[in-house]
């Protein structure tokens, strides 16, 4: 892999940000935080990472409490005697001398339970402040008493970044080589370690182990976890950008941006490429181009469905909506797409639910992760509020209009030789007679419906059966003339058009 990233995790290794956060925290010289998580393992690992790291200039012993077990120092096989109650473990943080991290797992039901634990508890940070003796606890359930809500930092924890997966990955799959551990954590992205783990086992039950050819396997899991969210939808899809008729002006900015993309690392925010509009007739290629930007881009692609988000099945549209947005940021890097964008955006102006969407919008393309590549998708552009287009923070907005005759015969191309037929001794440029003011939808429709008659009478495909097909097709430009002119008289003065190289910039 020739990716910048994977060049500086190999050479400096990195903090992850679970890590960075605790750091931070008991950096602050905080003595309680409270971490909820379902991932116990997970806790453990990232204070190992903590202790280790820059916190001081010797690693900090970490010890590690249940109620199981006792305390125990970590690394080591033996629990210090008797220290299994709640209270004694307390009463062996007070009288442990020296820096160190004690990590109480599953402590919220002592303190739920006990007045007397709470009260050691305190005591406890009365004791260890500026002490740099830390006390995190970490439980499944948020569970902090009134008495200590002041002294207790609570913390929730986000799905792992490629740091902390590239280092799961090298414990759980040791030998493995960078080129593929890369590509895995980054398929595993925006799950958490617990669902890591067992997308991992599900790709070595196939019994391929894990090479490149596991990727599909956990790709498929991460889409099942993805899914089940029920509004943003894991769309793999081979769509490059030669299967893209067409649409220079598109093309070029787009070869442009997925280079400054790539260097968004080390790039000025401001022109780090943020995302884009495309708006047009339909059939022309918008959703098309959306699946080629991620190829380009070399990410994965997010559907975010607006039409479930308004459905109400997932609580509150707005609320839908946000909760999208902050779980993409845990997948970043990613290309993001918002499909018929109309549905939910009216003017801020308008008010209501849509409007707040709106604003909410316009605020997060300013300050989402750099690693989140939007790609807006309308074609009830009339719809859009103006100041989408002005203020929607796109780098670019885009007119995807009806091919010209030049376009359509790329696409003719595109759509024959992908199915097989030897276009060689064809003269393409003739079908445009034909197909005067067709979409791209609709020169695909003709070249499959010419090759299903060819095969059922079981011959090869012929320049006659495409005219013969083209002549009987009525394009929706014909029939919703007034319309298509609307859309375009709209979107000239608005947009770029997507077919020739932009002047614009
Ligand atoms: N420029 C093009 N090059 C190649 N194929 C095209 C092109 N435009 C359209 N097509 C074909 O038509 C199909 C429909 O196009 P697409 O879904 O991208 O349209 P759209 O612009 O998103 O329309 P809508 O507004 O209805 O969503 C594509 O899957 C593709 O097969
Ligand atoms: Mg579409």
């Amino acid at each position: 892999m020739e990716s910048p990233t994977l060049n500086h995790q190999v050479t400096q290794p990195a903090e992850s940000r679970a890590a960075k956060t605790v750091r931070e925290i008991l950096e602050s010289g905080r003595p309680l935080t409270y971490i909820r998580s379902a991932e116990e393992q997970r806790v453990v690992r990232i204070l190992s990472e903590v202790a280790r790291g820059p916190l001081t200039s010797t690693p900090l012993p970490v010890w590690t409490w249940s109620l199981t077990e006792g305390m125990r120092r970590q690394g080591e096989e033996a629990s210090f005697s008797a220290t299994e109650s709640p209270r004694a473990a307390l009463d062996f943080i007070l009288a442990h001398e020296g820096s160190a991290i004690f990590h109480l797992k599953d402590f919220h039901e002592p303190l739920r339970e006990s007045p007397e634990i709470r009260r050691r508890l305190r005591d406890v940070y009365d004791a260890g402040v500026d002490q740099r003796k830390f006390v995190v606890i970490s439980s499944a359930v948020q569970f902090i008493p009134e008495e200590l809500e002041r002294s207790i930092i609570f913390l929730e924890l986000r799905p792992p970044d490629m740091v902390e997966l590239f280092d799961f990955l090298r414990e759980e799959t040791p030998g493995t080589s960078l080129e593929i551990l890369y590509p895995v954590a980054r398929a595993l992205q925006g799950l958490t370690l617990d669902e890591a783990r067992y997308a991992l086992r599900r790709a070595f039950a196939s019994g391929r182990g894990l090479g490149p050819e596991a990727l599909p396997a956990l790709l498929e899991e991460k889409r099942l976890l993805v899914n089940r969210s029920g509004v943003v939808e894991y769309i793999a899809d081979g769509t490059n950008l030669g299967d893209v008729g067409g649409l220079e002006g598109l093309k070029t900015w787009l070869l442009e941006r997925s280079k400054l993309f790539e260097m968004r690392d080390s790039l000025d925010a401001e022109i780090v490429p943020k995302g884009l509009l495309l708006m047009g007739i339909p059939g022309c290629g918008k959703s098309l181009s959306v699946k080629a930007i991620a190829h380009q881009f070399k990410l994965p692609l997010y559907r975010v469905d607006m039409i479930e988000i308004f459905s109400g099945r997932h609580g509150r549209p707005e609320g839908a909506f946000v909760a999208a947005c902050k779980m993409m940021e845990d997948m970043a890097p990613a290309v993001l797409w918002f499909d018929e964008i109309e549905m939910g955006i009216t003017s801020t102006e308008t008010g209501g639910e849509s409007g707040r969407i709106f604003g909410f919008f316009l605020t997060w393309m300013q300050e989402k992760t750099r690693g989140l590549f939007v790609a807006a998708t309308s074609n009830r552009i009339d719809r859009l509020p103006a100041e989408m287009i002005r203020k929607g923070r796109f780098d670019e907005v885009f007119f995807v209009d009806l091919p010209s005759e030049e376009e359509q015969i790329a696409i003719f191309k595109i759509h024959l030789t992908r199915r097989g037929v030897d276009i060689s001794s064809f003269n393409i440029a003739q079908f445009t007679e034909f197909t005067v003011g067709w979409t791209g939808a609709e020169i695909e429709q003709c070249v499959v419906s010419a090759l299903t008659k060819a095969r059922l009478a079981d011959r090869k495909i012929t320049e006659q059966d495409l005219i013969l097909t083209a002549v009987r097709i009525v394009p929706l430009s014909r029939t919703m003339k007034e319309q298509i002119n609307h859309i375009r008289g709209w979107a000239f003065e608005r947009a770029v058009r997507a077919s020739v190289p932009a002047v614009r910039k």
